[in-house]
């Protein structure tokens, strides 16, 4: 497996809780070889992909269902945001009536219920893709010192999924995001949106790991999903 590591030191910038998703978005974008114009992002959210797209396009989908990020979203007539769920096959065959030049998702897939059903209908749907999907290391040792498992599937399990669903290139990369406090760090994962568990902790529990965390950064793990160069 390809793994690779990026270090971004006392990169939080007062008020930027999209750090890691942001640098995401740029390697995702990287992986794009002619300017597509019939554009899908799985997860679009409040729309840190199409901020970050600088060709012109014909047509831009975002599905999010999240109604609250879908109005943060940048608008326009070439833009159409559908608040949907990628669990529900309904959002997938009707996206099959459509011809689409590249298929993104940034960010979002990891919540997926049934990962190797959606990679299917992402086959399916017959463009280019490039998709980065958050993985189980990501909080590693946070997760060990409050005694938490990840909720997320590991980079072996995609890669799995991957190799069995979709025609694509697979990369693991490793990112660290380094804080002045171990308070900076919890209120970055509390707005950052990026939670490797569901286990709320109690006020001893928090206090402990406040306590205990023995590094001065944050782990993160993507699996990026790419197309060949065609
Ligand atoms: C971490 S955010 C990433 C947003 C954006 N792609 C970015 O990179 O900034 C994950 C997004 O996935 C959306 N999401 C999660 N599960 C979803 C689902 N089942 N169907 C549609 N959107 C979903 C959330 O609402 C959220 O906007």
């Amino acid at each position: 497996m390809n793994v690779s590591s990026e270090f971004s030191r006392h990169a939080l910038e007062y008020g930027n809780y999209n750090i890691i998703q942001n640098m995401v978005i740029e390697k995702l974008l990287s992986h794009v070889a002619h300017k597509p114009k019939r554009i899908l992002d799985i997860g679009c959210g409040s729309g840190a992909l199409i901020k970050a797209i600088d060709w012109e396009y014909d047509y831009f989908c975002g599905i999010d269902f999240a109604q609250g990020m879908l109005d943060l979203h940048p608008k326009s007539p070439k833009i159409e945001l559908l608040y949907a769920d990628f669990n529900q096959d309904e959002l997938f065959e009707s996206m099959l009536t459509y011809k689409w030049d590249f298929i993104f998702s940034a960010s979002a897939l990891q919540w997926a219920y049934d990962l190797e059903r959606v990679f299917h209908y992402i086959q399916k749907l017959d463009a280019p893709i490039s998709l980065a999907i958050f993985t189980s290391n990501t909080f590693k040792t946070l997760n060990k010192t409050a005694s938490i498992s990840s909720i997320l599937r590991s980079a072996d399990e995609v890669k799995r999924l991957t190799q069995n669903c979709l025609d694509a290139q697979f990369e693991v990369v490793n990112y660290k995001l380094e804080f002045e406090s171990t308070r900076d760090m919890f209120r970055y994962i509390k707005k950052s949106g990026v939670s490797g568990s569901r286990k709320v902790l109690s006020y001893k529990e928090s206090k402990k790991l406040l306590e205990e965390y023995p590094l001065s950064y944050l782990e993160f793990e993507v699996v990026f999903i790419y197309s060949p160069s065609r």
